[in-house]
C-alpha cells in the first residue's frame, strides 16, 4: 500500500525523549513526502478525532524539551472493542495511511488492537519504566535514572552529615529496573522491589551490618510496586527507633531536559518507525539491542523480566558493604 499519510501519537506516562521521538518522525515523514498528522492525547484524542497538521517546522526547537507537545493520557476505554472499531472509522474517515504510537506496554496492547483490525501500526517504546520487551532501552529510561541519581547523590549528603537511614521511594509500576539500577548508580545499600520478597527483618540486619561495618548512612531504594517508602521506614522505626527519613522522587522522574542518550535513541527508533511502515511492515514495535535496530512483532511482546546478576550484587551486599 502506499503510504501518503500517517498519525502519531503519545500515550501513557509521558518519558523524556518523547518529543525528539516526534521531531523524529515528522521530519522522516516529510523527507519521504508523507504528510504527518499529531493526534493529540494518545488514544484519547483519537477517539475524540483531535487531529493536527504537522511539519518540519511544527516540530522545531523541541529535542531538548521533556514532556511530549502532542499530550498524553490514560485511556481505559480503548480496551473497548467497540471503540477500538470507532477509533479505525475515524482513521479511515481521516485518509490515514498508517499509525505510530510513542508509549509504554498499554501504548502497544492499544496498537495491537488496531493491528488486529487490519491497520497498520509501528510502535516505539517510550517509557520511564523500562518494562517491556523487545528493546533494551526505552526512550525516557536514561533521562529518569539520571534524575534519580541527581537526588539521591543529594540525598547521601544529608544522611551522612546526621548518621541517618533513609528510604527512597522510585517509581516503576510493577517493574523494579529503576530501582536496581538507581541503586547500582548510587551505592545504595539496601532495594525493596515487586520481583522479590522482602521482611522488615533482613532490612533491619542489613542496616545494622553496615552501621557494624563502619557505615554512617544507609539508602534504601522503594520501589513503588512492592511498598511505600513510608510503609518501609514505619515497619523499622516500630522494630528498632532508628532515625529513619522518607523522600517521594514522584513524578520529577517523569520530567526535565532528555539525556543525549534518549535524544540518539528517540531520533534512531523515529526514523525506523517510518521506514518500516513504508516497507510494508506492520504490527511490531522498533527497539534496539546493543547498537542494532531491531522488530518484534505486538503479539510476541510480554513484561521484561529483571537481570538477577545485577540484583544478586545488591543484596549480597557485594559492592555497597
Ligand atoms: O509508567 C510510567 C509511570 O511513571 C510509572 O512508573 C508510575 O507507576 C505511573 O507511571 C504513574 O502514573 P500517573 O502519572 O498516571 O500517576
Amino acid at each position: 500500500m502506499n503510504i501518503k499519510k500517517i498519525a502519531i501519537l503519545t500515550s501513557g506516562g509521558d518519558a523524556p525523549g518523547m518529543n525528539a521521538a516526534i521531531r523524529a518522525i515528522v521530519r522522516s515523514a516529510v523527507y519521504y513526502d508523507i504528510i504527518p498528522v499529531g493526534v493529540k492525547r494518545g488514544y484519547k484524542g483519537l477517539l475524540d478525532g483531535d487531529f493536527m497538521e504537522m511539519d518540519s517546522r511544527s516540530v522545531g526547537n523541541i529535542i531538548q524539551r521533556g514532556g511530549t507537545i502532542l499530550l498524553t493520557s490514560r485511556c481505559p476505554e480503548f480496551r473497548n472493542a467497540e471503540n477500538q472499531e470507532r477509533a479505525l472509522g475515524i482513521l479511515r474517515d481521516e485518509q490515514i495511511d498508517g499509525l505510530i504510537v510513542i508509549g509504554g506496554d498499554g501504548t502497544m496492547a492499544g496498537a495491537q488492537a488496531l493491528d488486529k483490525l487490519g491497520f497498520p501500526v509501528i510502535g516505539m517504546p517510550a517509557t520511564i519504566d523500562n518494562d517491556i520487551s523487545g528493546t533494551e532501552q526505552s526512550i525516557g529510561t536514561d533521562t529518569c535514572l539520571n534524575t534519580i541519581v541527581e537526588a539521591v547523590d543529594k540525598l547521601r549528603d544529608t544522611a551522612l552529615s546526621h548518621e541517618r537511614i533513609f528510604a527512597i521511594e522510585i517509581m516503576g509500576n510493577e517493574s523494579g529496573y529503576l530501582a536496581i539500577r538507581a541503586a547500582l548508580a548510587c551505592g545504595a545499600e539496601s532495594i525493596i522491589i515487586p520481583e522479590q520478597k522482602w521482611s522488615v527483618t533482613d532490612i533491619i540486619e542489613r542496616i545494622n551490618r553496615s552501621y557494624t561495618s563502619g557505615k554512617r548512612s544507609h539508602i534504601i531504594m522503594v520501589s513503588e510496586g512492592a511498598a511505600t517508602a513510608q510503609q518501609v521506614a514505619d515497619a523499622i522505626i516500630e522494630e528498632t527507633g532508628y532515625e529513619v527519613r522518607v523522600t517521594v522522587l514522584g513524578h520529577v522522574q517523569r520530567g526535565g531536559t532528555p539525556s543525549v542518550q534518549d535524544r540518539f535513541l528517540a531520533s534512531r527508533l523515529g526514523y525506523a518507525a517510518v521506514e518500516a511502515l513504508l516497507k510494508g511492515e506492520r504490527g511490531l514495535m522498533v527497539g534496539v539491542r546493543g547498537q542494532e535496530i531491531i522488530k518484534t512483532s505486538f503479539k510476541e511482546m510480554k513484561k521484561e523480566r529483571l537481570d538477577t546478576e545485577e540484583i544478586r550484587i545488591i543484596i549480597e551486599e557485594i559492592l555497597s558493604i
